[in-house]
């Protein structure tokens, strides 16, 4: 009998479809959501970088034996590892020209941001002087470094991110450094030192310097991560199985922190806050990808980077209307330009809020995408229930104003009205209103996926920093809780438990009040209103529809 089958490599679409049956839910029920989408773009045409992928199954197998790689799995990711090398044309933990990977999760539903991934995987000190020849660039390949010690520290070796965020910062203080595009490569070189500290101290042994240790620990971290706390409450919210597992997607490294010739960006086909036609997305130039889903930088808006890499950016927009005809409903995908060359790294049906479940279920019937009973399928009555919750008065809000209650803004990343406490982290977030019965409003520098459950019990959430296409604005927008992000005047002070915005201070426990459709942020409790369902034009049509067929 042939060995068990589990790792494909990018051309071999054909086989895990024969093999499952040939159902496409299948296909992503053993390659994950994220790893079926990259075959398939592959499939179609499109640029992405060469890449394999561990079966759903063999985590299960993974997870089941107590946490050991079924027979035969290893040896088959090391196969595929020279299939990927060969394609690339570069030789992982080759010093004169080495391949770099990412590990990355991907269930089969797509959970945003909830379990684990590693970049830059293949590094380190042989392969950096090696990485620095081939770019003549040290300072992107000293920005990888740290942010693989970084990310493979906190992911694989269970560090808590603060262990680094914090020598960080004080670094870039002492060297006066604003954002981290103002370290300079000798910069990044001390930080990648510091931060191989930080794991020696932290963990009694160095980082890993052997490229095949870092990819075989990485892939356990992200079987792992299937069984992580995030995940796991997030599956409960969403109704997802507990056992389908991850599969794990090793992708060949393309940079968007080359330079300033480089960027990365998220973005969505439609507006998935409105359901407007029109790409909707954020990016940032000479950056890696966690940077925008992570939301820890403020993005620019996508339709910028035509005046940065005008080729990319028409190269995309033709990309964003094929995807969006091929899977027939609105994409949400990850892609990074690497010196001008765009790549594409993930695409999946976007999540949405109810408002733009409706639009967009109507629009697509309009452009004849999509059939009625495909667009009535596509909405939840949940979401139609939330179509008719109460909303903020535009008179009430203007009388708030003139008092003086107005108090910060942002980017408006879910909409509806939100009135609750204010608690500055997700555990008293998640207390407050679970014990107390309280309506909390969670309110974070930026939210991380290790916040989700304080996001699921808070009735809005806000945050300083972080842009529309962060996992925090899509998790928010999923579960229809208020969300306003990136609200840079709110300055947050985490010890004394308040926050202050135009010399106003809110103390833990006050009272505001979050539009998350406006983007505007209140002292207090501001009135509601209920939306009258004649005045919606889309769900009108939508029900309409249902009651025909
Ligand atoms: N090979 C690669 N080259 C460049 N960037 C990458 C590569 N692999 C992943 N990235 C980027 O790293 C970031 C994190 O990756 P990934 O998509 O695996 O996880 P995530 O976006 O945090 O969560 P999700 O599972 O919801 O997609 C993304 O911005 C992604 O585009
Ligand atoms: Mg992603």
């Amino acid at each position: 009998m042939a060995e068990k089958k589990w790792v494909y490599v990018f051309n071999e679409l054909d086989q895990a479809s024969k093999y499952v049956g040939g159902a496409w839910d299948d296909v992503r029920g053993l390659l994950g959501g994220k790893g079926a989408n990259l075959f398939e773009m592959y499939r179609i045409g499109l640029p992405v970088p060469p890449f394999f992928t561990v079966t759903t199954e063999a985590c299960n197998a993974y997870l089941a034996a107590g946490e050991k790689f079924p027979e035969g799995m290893w040896e088959q990711e090391l196969e595929a590892l020279k299939k990927i090398e060969e394609a690339s044309g570069k030789k992982f933990g080759d010093p004169s020209n080495p391949l770099l990977v990412s590990c990355r999760s991907g269930a089969k539903f797509s959970m945003p941001g909830m379990m684990d991934t590693v970049l830059n995987i293949g590094l380190n000190d042989q392969t950096v002087e090696g990485m620095i020849k081939l770019t003549e660039n040290p300072r992107f390949v000293y920005d990888s470094y740290r942010r693989l010690i970084m990310m493979f520290g906190s992911v694989v070796l269970g560090l808590p991110d603060e262990a680094f965020e914090e020598p960080m910062d004080e670094f870039k203080a002492h060297k006066g450094a604003k954002a981290d595009t103002d370290l300079t490569a000798e910069d990044l070189k001390e930080l990648s030192e510091i931060f191989k500290k930080v794991v020696r101290e932290q963990k009694g042994f160095d980082f890993p310097q052997d490229p095949i240790e870092q990819l075989r620990l990485a892939t356990e971290a992200v079987f792992k991560s299937w069984n992580g706390k995030r995940a796991r409450d997030y599956r409960r919210a969403e109704n997802i199985p507990d056992n389908l597992g991850t599969a794990v997607n090793i992708v060949t490294m393309v940079f968007g922190n080359m330079g300033w010739d480089s960027g990365t960006g998220v973005a969505f086909t439609r507006n998935p806050s409105t359901g407007e036609r029109k790409v909707y997305g954020d990016y940032l130039l000479n950056a890696q990808g966690e940077d925008v889903v992570a939301g820890i930088r403020n993005t620019e808006p996508i339709e910028k980077m035509v005046e940065k890499l005008p080729e990319a950016y028409h190269q995309f927009m033709q990309i964003c209307e094929l995807l969006e005809k091929h899977y027939k409903d609105m994409q949400d995908m990850e892609f990074t330009i690497e010196r001008g060359k765009l790549w594409m790294l993930q695409t999946r049906n976007g999540k949405r809020t109810a408002r733009a479940a409706v639009k967009i279920a109507v629009d697509m019937v309009h452009e004849g995408l999509i059939d009625r009973k495909e667009a009535i399928k596509r909405v939840t009555p949940k979401q139609v229930d939330a179509l008719l919750h109460p909303q903020f008065d535009e008179e009430g809000k203007k009388k708030a104003k003139k008092e003086g209650r107005f108090f910060a803004s942002g980017v408006n990343a879910s909409p509806g009205a939100a009135v609750g406490r204010v608690y500055f982290d997700a555990d008293t977030a998640e207390r407050m209103a679970k014990e107390e019965g309280q309506d909390v409003i969670m309110v974070r520098p930026f939210t991380k996926p290790d916040d989700v459950h304080g996001m699921l019990a808070a009735k809005g959430i806000l945050t300083s920093e972080g842009g529309a296409t962060s996992h925090a604005a899509v998790v928010a927008r999923q579960f229809g809780v208020p969300c306003v992000v990136g609200a840079s005047a709110v300055r947050i002070n985490l010890e004394k438990r308040e926050m202050t915005a135009n010399g106003i201070v809110v103390k833990e426990g006050e009272w505001i009040s979050v539009d998350g459709g406006s983007g505007e942020v209140y002292l207090g409790k501001l009135d509601l209103t209920v939306p009258k369902l004649e005045e919606q034009k889309d769900l009108l049509t939508l029900l309409q529809w249902a009651d025909e067929i």
